[in-house]
């Protein structure tokens, strides 16, 4: 047995992934699996999809990096290309989605001391999870993650997610709140779908309290539910800050912290930075992963897919006294089950079929947008199968 240098922060279950193609990836033993999780979010286009495979290989023969100390043109592309298809303005490249969320925050303190508040505040949500460094953590809801870690970073407010009324009589009551932060979806924390007026609600409190209103999108954003960004499901609605990361490099590390008006403009020569963030390489192949999403119409075949997976599920799982809810939006599902089921996921294993367990009690789906008909049919099968077993 080789000895495990590795610190024991993770607790892998016992499978080691070899090869991957498409939906599909192969182990050690030569095992094939059907992979729903898409490594957290992340390969969106599936795994070694061939003009990604291109663009990495190429961009490798061409330039990787070269620091922010000079102009890197894949990076003003990108962030051209972002904008445009966000209503944004200006972006913030680094390379995880903690940092991307780092970046969100600081912009609030820069906003809130533009406002002369001495000790600006963020709203922040029960259920939400923003990231690992001590500034998202602090802002991240779970004990759990954070049991260890004090002191957290102070200047967070906790208030109920899908709660507006709260959100309000903090705001009438705390003069020194800058800003909002909420996931559209919430990802770790259970896939939880707000009400419909909620988002718009909270833009509008924004609005007459001038806060600035973020949305971190690491998870569901990239077209995961049917549009590049969750937010764009309301036409009139924009938020000032936007974090995407996962998917956006499709495997790549990079992530971006977009932003518009104001919040667009606060960072100065200086003021912020990363060594690794934006480099010639992880911008062409994010550069490459829009192009896909676009040419190959993925974004509606993430919607398209994630209706019919819901449907599948419904119908397969509806009737389990042990399901308790099936919910979700485009290919970001929750199925929640009676008891705490980490557990699950060595019986999904034997059944071939890739997924995870979050919030202790929810089976959580992310596959890859190229997901055909049949595959989804698939998923449902052997989830089926899984739940099934875990429960005779
Ligand atoms: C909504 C959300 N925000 C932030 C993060 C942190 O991203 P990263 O792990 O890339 O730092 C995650 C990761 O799961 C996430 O789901």
């Amino acid at each position: 047995m080789q000895k495990n240098y590795l610190m024991t922060n993770y607790n892998p279950i016992p499978v080691t992934f070899a090869r991957g193609e498409g939906v599909w990836l192969w182990d050690t033993e030569g095992n094939c699996y059907l992979d729903a999780l898409g490594g957290i979010a992340v390969c969106a286009l599936g795994h070694c999809h061939p003009a990604v495979t291109k663009t990495i290989t190429e961009q490798a023969h061409t330039l990787i990096h070269t620091s922010n100390l000079y102009h890197i043109q894949n990076q003003l592309t990108l962030a051209e290309k972002l904008c445009a298809m966000s209503g944004m303005d200006r972006a913030f490249f680094c390379n995880s989605g903690a940092e991307a969320n780092e970046a969100a925050i600081k912009l609030s303190r820069l906003h809130g001391h533009s406002r002369g508040i001495a000790e600006p505040k963020i709203i922040v949500m029960e259920k939400s999870f923003h990231g690992r460094t001590m500034a998202t953590l602090s802002a991240t809801a779970s004990k759990k993650a954070q049991a260890g870690f004090e002191p957290l970073v102070q200047g967070f407010i906790r208030v109920p997610y899908n709660d507006v009324e709260t959100v309000d009589q903090v705001l009438a009551n705390d003069s020194d709140i800058a800003a909002i932060m909420v996931e559209p979806i919430t990802g770790e924390g259970g896939v939880y779908i707000p009400n419909d007026e909620y988002l718009e609600a909270l833009r509008e409190l924004c609005d007459r309290y001038n806060c600035l209103f973020i949305l971190d999108e690491i998870q569901c954003g990239m077209g995961r539910t049917g549009k590049l960004f969750a937010y764009q499901h309301y036409p009139h609605l924009f938020p000032d800050i936007v974090t995407t990361a996962k998917a956006l490099g499709n495997g790549i590390p990079i992530a971006a912290c977009l932003a518009r008006g104001e919040a667009a403009n606060l960072f100065q020569p200086g003021s912020h930075g990363s060594t690794f963030g934006g480099n010639p390489f992880a911008t062409k192949v994010a550069l490459t992963v829009l192009e896909t999403l676009e040419q190959e119409q993925l974004i509606p075949r993430a919607g398209a897919a994630g209706t019919i997976l819901l449907e599948l599920l419904h119908n397969k799982l509806g009737f389990n006294p042990h399901v308790k809810d099936i919910r979700g939006k485009g290919l970001m599902i929750g199925i929640e089950l009676d008891k705490p089921c980490r557990d699950i996921l060595t019986i999904g294993l034997k059944h071939r079929l890739l997924f995870s367990v979050t919030s202790d009690t929810v089976i959580r789906l992310l596959p890859p947008y190229i997901m055909t008909d049949e595959q989804l049919n698939m998923v449902a099968d052997r989830l089926a199968a899984v739940i099934n077993e875990y429960y005779q």
